[in-house]
């Protein structure tokens, strides 16, 4: 079986903008295997949202194949597309995007619910999740009444609830101090280790790339290896 999660062959894209052509990725090879961890740095405006949505599936290429688990990207539908996100990625951003009307568990459990697991086995999952970004006291409280690091580390047990073959995140520390970004950097990594999960992170925080099995850096839409 082969151990690549995601692979992105000459990668392009292009932005029409006010009749202009800008041109945001150019020529991205990238290989995401089994359980390694990349981060990409890059300054504002270089291209790593964008980057990260494609691998995501959440966005076409102008030019170039993307592959997750095998299956070529651009030949899906939405449907498809759908099913395939929900199977094999977590996403987690700078805002952790949880459903203020629902407790950190239900926000957990609703991965598996739209897989169509039962409420039963999705909250044994949950809460076995929040067990391990250390939120299990925290289980009943909704998001406004958990700090940002709280709400952070949530977001993550709702993205890795599903066991993905890889997180995606963009700027996961963006909103929290030093602190707080050192310890939900940290939890990533651990249970990458622990589940098995790749990760990817796009970051433009060059502090943050200690302890990824790789660090690349993307300028201007151009992604290089960076040298240490
Ligand atoms: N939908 C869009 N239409 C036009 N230009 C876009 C669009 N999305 C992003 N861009 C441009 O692409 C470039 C890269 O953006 P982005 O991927 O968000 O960078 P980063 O995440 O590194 O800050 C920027 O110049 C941005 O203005
Ligand atoms: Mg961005």
């Amino acid at each position: 079986m082969s151990n690549v999660v995601i692979s992105c062959e000459n990668v392009v894209k292009n932005y029409q903008d006010g009749g202009l052509n800008v041109e945001v990725l150019r020529q991205i090879n990238l290989t995401i295997h089994k359980g390694e961890s990349v981060c990409i740095v890059g300054a504002s405006g270089s291209g790593k949202s964008t980057l990260l949505h494609l691998l995501g599936g959440l966005d076409k290429p102008t030019i170039g194949d993307i592959t997750l688990m095998g299956q070529c990207l651009v030949l899906l539908n939405q449907r498809e597309l759908g099913e395939l996100r929900n199977k094999y990625l977590g996403f987690v951003y700078q805002f952790h995007h949880l459903l203020p009307e629902f407790s950190a568990e239900e926000n957990v459990m609703m991965p598996l619910l739209i897989a169509k697991k039962s409420r039963e086995e999705a909250k044994r999952a949950a809460v076995e999740m929040l067990d391990k970004v250390g939120l299990k006291n925290r289980a009943a409280h909704r998001p406004s009444e958990l700090s940002g690091g709280e709400c952070q580390r949530a977001a993550i047990a709702r993205a890795l609830v599903t066991r993905p073959a890889c997180l995606l995140a963009d700027e996961p520390t963006g909103n929290l101090d030093r602190k707080n970004a050192a310890n939900v950097l940290a939890m990533m990594m651990e249970l990458k280790n622990e589940l098995g999960t790749a990760l990817v992170v796009v970051t433009h925080d060059d502090q943050a790339t200690q302890h990824f099995d790789r660090v690349m850096t993307m300028s201007d839409g151009v992604l290089t290896v960076s040298s240490e």
